[in-house]
């Protein structure tokens, strides 16, 4: 990298946003450009939109994205909120196709999770932490003395015989119109699982809804810490750029043979 900067793309179930993150500080530098998700958002169409946003930052370097979906070795795995035909798709092939550059593809939550313990909430924490994402799904990152666990997916845990995101996710409580009273018991019911499980000494919970925790946190009623998010709309750019950042070049790849 030839300065602290890196550039992220969130992609998300109704915006692509992005922006050129400072990876030190995790503050965006410049604006953020946002365009909205195709539909229906197959890879290609997503790759496409990836593109326009490299040529508006006229972006030469290597860069990260996050996938709502688990990614191993830059493969999506996994489609719960996302078109199925992503299931398979080797997304570093895709967008390397697509853009000429060298992408860095990791799960939104993961990155999000990583901007918190790097630069947000969790900086400085030791132990277990395990940082939600409320939105359209529940994403989890979990971390232990700031490392990252990746690809933990446990908004797909079971809870009273139902997948957790869908008894508490922040699009749960839009559709059904609870009050943040109501979807904080539910949202209870759901950490009180993660507790019993895993014991984690701090809950970092994100997404839109974080935005509001003075009006539902004090609602929860699980013994673990909880703290909202730093990073709300910004979290996923800013992991992104993170895992860029963090990724060595191919030239730096010691399982590449070296350069005759
Ligand atoms: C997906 C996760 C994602 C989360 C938040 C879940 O449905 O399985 O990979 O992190 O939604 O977007």
């Amino acid at each position: 990298m030839s300065d602290n900067t890196a550039l992220g793309i969130d992609f998300g179930g109704s915006a692509i946003k992005s922006g050129v993150v400072d990876v030190r500080t995790g503050e965006l530098v410049g604006e953020r450009f946002t365009v909205p998700t195709p539909t229906p958002a197959t890879p290609a169409a997503v790759a496409e939109a990836v593109r326009l946003v490299i040529g508006h930052f006229g972006w030469t370097r290597g860069f990260g994205m996050t996938v709502p979906a688990v990614v191993t070795d830059g493969v999506v795995r996994t489609a719960a909120n996302i078109d199925p035909t992503w299931i398979g798709t080797d997304a570093v092939a895709l967008l390397t196709a697509a853009t000429g550059l060298a992408p860095t593809v990791v799960n939104d939550a993961d990155a999000a999770g990583l901007a918190e313990i790097r630069c947000g909430a969790g900086v400085g924490r030791r132990g277990l932490t395990l940082v939600l994402t409320l939105g359209t799904g529940i994403g989890s990152a979990l971390v232990h003395d700031g490392h990252l666990v990746p690809n933990t997916e446990f908004g797909h845990l079971q809870v009273d015989g139902r997948i957790a995101e869908h008894i508490a996710a922040g699009s749960v409580k839009d559709r059904r119109n609870w009050s943040y009273e109501t979807w904080a018991t539910h949202l209870s019911r759901v950490l009180a699982e993660y507790e019993k499980l895993l014991r984690p000494d701090l809950f970092i919970l994100g997404g839109g809804i974080s935005r509001d925790a003075d009006q539902w946190s004090h609602h929860l009623t699980t013994t673990v810490p909880v703290v909202p998010a730093s990073f709300q709309n910004t979290a996923g750019i800013v992991g992104a750029a993170m895992t860029a950042a963090a990724t060595p070049s191919p030239a730096d790849d010691p399982r590449e043979p070296a350069p005759v």
